[in-house]
């Protein structure tokens, strides 16, 4: 957990609040969180879910785990202190996204359920009112992830050149309720994005397009 440094600040509430925005800008914002082992398919799915939802004129934004440690994150590598930084940062820019009245769509390893569920906790805790988060196990078996191997990680690290790769030499906690599973082994990435899409509907996040 980070230190609390910030002290002596006071919240500002604004002008305009979270229903009177959703309901001016006809959107709703909600966190989709894709976790799962690298090569599990997470990036994919949450991809191809963002250009459906954009088709459809979804305001959403993804938020990669790759991606993000190119920027905000470029700073946190890989142990377990440094993983559970990059989740709760991220966990918070979600909420930001979802508060503004975007879907916000988040594909990181996230191993630890602690961090996942602070997270959650965050989004729970939000004011005025919770915020609605989507958790997403992306449960591809470890074999199938490393005989795809898209960026040749696993092979290194079998291979002793990447210390502590989840999966191998770091752990990853599945998650013990999460809002949908999505066997990637026994499914299209079409049949994924699809179950995805119903699962938002069924929630009332958005409307689903035949
Ligand atoms: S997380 O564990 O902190 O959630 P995140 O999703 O941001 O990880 O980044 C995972 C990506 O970083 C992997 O898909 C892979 O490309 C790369 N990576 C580099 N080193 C590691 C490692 N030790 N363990 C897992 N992924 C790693």
């Amino acid at each position: 957990m980070s230190e609390i440094k910030s002290t002596n600040i006071h919240w500002h509430e604004g002008d305009i609040g979270r229903d009177e925005r959703w309901k001016a800008l006809g959107c709703r914002g909600c966190t989709v969180w894709f976790t799962g082992l690298s090569g599990s398919g997470k990036s994919t799915i949450a991809s191809a879910v963002e250009q459906a939802l954009v088709n459809q004129k979804v305001n959403c934004y993804r938020l990669d785990g790759d991606n993000v440690r190119f920027g905000l994150n470029k700073n946190l590598g890989f142990s377990a202190d440094d993983r559970a930084e990059n989740i709760r940062r991220i966990g918070e820019v979600a909420k930001l996204f979802a508060d503004a009245g975007v879907l916000a769509l988040t594909s990181f390893i996230s191993p630890y359920r602690k961090d996942r569920d602070l997270v959650r906790q965050i989004h729970g805790e939000a004011k005025p009112s919770a915020i609605d988060f989507i958790e997403v196990y992306v449960d591809t078996p470890l074999e199938v992830c490393e005989q795809r191997d898209p960026k040749g990680l696993y092979k290194k690290a079998r291979a002793g050149q990447i210390k502590g790769f989840t999966g191998i030499d770091d752990p990853y906690e599945a998650p013990d309720k999460p809002e949908l599973v999505l066997k990637t082994d026994q499914l299209s990435v079409e049949q994924s994005v699809r179950q995805v899409l119903e699962m938002l509907a069924g929630r009332k996040l958005i409307e689903l397009k035949k």
